[in-house]
This record gives C-alpha cells, sequence and structure tokens, in this order.
C-alpha cells in the first residue's frame, strides 16, 4: 500500500526557516526526504541551516530574502524553480511581535504604539500573504499545493499585553480560511491551506517574558502552565507531527482548518 505521509523529494518552502520553529521543523522535513528551502533574512544562519539539513541527505538549498520585500520574494521564486521546476508545499513560519504593539500592565489601550501595531499586523498578516502570492503560483499553475500558516492560541480568545499579535493572528486563521475556500473553488481539491496553532513554546520572543533568568517560570508562565492541561510548554518537536500530516497526503481532505497543538491549552476553561 501507498505510503500516505511520504515527502520524499517534495519541495518545502519555508519562510522564519532560521526561528525555533520553523527552523526546527524545517530540518526535520529535510530528514524524512523532502528537498527544503530555508528562506530567511541572516545569510550566516541560512547557511549554518542548510549545511545541517544536507547531513541527513537532503538536497536543501537557502534564499536571503524579507517576507515584507516582493522583490527579493520574487528572486528566490526564480531561484527554487530553476533548481527544482516546482513547488509543493509553503510553510509561513516568519512572524513575530513588537513591545509597542503590546499593552503591559502598567499601561492601557491607550498608551498604543500605532505605527508598531501596523508593523506587527504587517509582518505576521501581510508576511504570510505576500509569500503566497509569490510562491503560491506554482499552486495555481500545478493544480497541486500545499500551504501552511502559523496561528497562535491568541487568535481566538483575548491574551493579555499582545494586542497587535493576536489582532494579527486572527487574521490569519480567517485568511487561512479564506484561501481555502478561493484555491479549492478556483485550482481544485489539489490545492489545500491549513494552519496550526501553536500553544505555548518558549523560544527567543516570549523567554523573558514566561522564564526567569535561573529558568524558574515568571507569574505569566505559571499563569499559562495553570491553563495548560499537559502541565507544560511545548518543545519545537511537539509541532513535526502535524506539520508532516499537513504537508502529506494524508491531509487530501483537509483545508480551512487551524489545528491547535497546544497540550489543551485551547479546550480547558482553567477552572
Ligand atoms: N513560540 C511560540 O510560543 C509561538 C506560539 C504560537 C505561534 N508562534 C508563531 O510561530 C512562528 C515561529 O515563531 P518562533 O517562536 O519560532 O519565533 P522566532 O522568532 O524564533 O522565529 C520567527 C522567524 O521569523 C523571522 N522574521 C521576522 N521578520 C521577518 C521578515 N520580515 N522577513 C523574514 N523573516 C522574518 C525571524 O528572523 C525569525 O527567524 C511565528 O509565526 C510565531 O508567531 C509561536
Amino acid at each position: 500500500m501507498k505510503n500516505i505521509f511520504d515527502i520524499k523529494n517534495k519541495v518545502i518552502v519555508v519562510t522564519g526557516a532560521t526561528g525555533v520553529l520553523a527552523g526546527a521543523a524545517a530540518k526535520y522535513l529535510a530528514s524524512q526526504g523532502a528537498n527544503v528551502v530555508f528562506l530567511g533574512r541572516r545569510e550566516e544562519k541560512l547557511q549554518e541551516a542548510v549545511a545541517a539539513a544536507k547531513k541527513s541527505g537532503s538536497d536543501a538549498m537557502y534564499c536571503v530574502c524579507d517576507v515584507l520585500d516582493k522583490s527579493s520574494l520574487e528572486k528566490a521564486n526564480e531561484a527554487i524553480l530553476a533548481k527544482y521546476g516546482r513547488i509543493d508545499v509553503l510553510i509561513n513560519g516568519a512572524g513575530g511581535n513588537m513591545p509597542g504593539a503590546t499593552i503591559t500592565p502598567d499601561k492601557t489601550f491607550f498608551d498604543l504604539d500605532f505605527a508598531q501595531w501596523q508593523a506587527v499586523l504587517s509582518l505576521n498578516l501581510g508576511g504570510t500573504v505576500l509569500p503566497t502570492l509569490v510562491f503560491g503560483k506554482s499552486f495555481e499553475r500545478q493544480k497541486k499545493g500545499v500551504v501552511i500558516n502559523f496561528s497562535s492560541m491568541s487568535s481566538t480568545q483575548a491574551l493579555t499585553r499582545v494586542m497587535g499579535y493576536s489582532n494579527a493572528k486572527a487574521g490569519v486563521d480567517n485568511l487561512t480560511r479564506w484561501l481555502a475556500v478561493e484555491f479549492a473553488k478556483k485550482f481544485g481539491s489539489g490545492v489545500r491551506v491549513n494552519a496550526l496553532a501553536p500553544g505555548f513554546f518558549i523560544s527567543d520572543q516570549n523567554r523573558a517574558l514566561l522564564t526567569n533568568p535561573d529558568g524558574s517560570y515568571t507569574e505569566r508562565g505559571n499563569d499559562v502552565i495553570k491553563k495548560t492541561p499537559f502541565g507544560k510548554f511545548g518543545v519545537a518537536e511537539d509541532l513535526f507531527g502535524t506539520i508532516h500530516f499537513l504537508a502529506s497526503d494524508a491531509s487530501a481532505f483537509l483545508t480551512g482548518t487551524v489545528i491547535p497543538v497546544d497540550g489543551g491549552f485551547s479546550c480547558f476553561s482553567g477552572v
């Protein structure tokens, strides 16, 4: 019987590929035989990531580009198509937060830095739309392809502090459903769009908010753990199975979904 989870030789383009979560996922996919294209802004980090991926036998490559700079994405697209001739999967992993788009406990909504709010919206939502506009053209042509977006626990419940980020990730959820319908209706059932919503994973962006220098949890860290039935933070490996599933034919009838990978955070009332 055919292995429906087989991703060998699939061309998988990953933005934010030197980051904690998408970076680890990109290396995992390479270890499973995919031809992974690492996209990021810093060449040195990309070179390291590709060298690691090649050790597992993957025919990986990298392109330096910014998810908000269309011409850099177009150049990357040309290089990818010149090497592989097609793209099978796009993982929109680039994203993040900015201090001015956050309302800390000593501030109120009226202290919001509107320019930073716009910048966070632009990075998380625009930075998902623009790569899909460029790399998704292959899916239109092939009538086959997969988009995997990164949502967050903040997209459906009000998570204190992170206002701009929450607004943007709610947009990513909506975009996931909207594009799923648009692509299915115009290009057929071979083109799918889904997202995963990671729970709380320690990364460079939230480490100081969730943990103290001695590794113990901050008050917010403890609050998160209390609302997570598994009683722990996620580690990047926890995302691999869901990403692999979404990238493979095993999820062939799945589109427009946002899958929580959260140790139960989203299903628990907290009481
Ligand atoms: N860590 C968590 O708990 C968590 C939870 C839910 C969702 N997420 C989402 O998962 C994704 C990965 O996050 P992470 O935790 O690995 O963070 P990370 O900061 O390690 O990775 C994000 C990557 O995006 C890159 N990036 C930022 N702006 C960019 C730009 N303009 N162009 C190109 N690349 C750019 C960064 O350089 C970084 O490599 C993000 O979308 C994030 O919002 C993270």
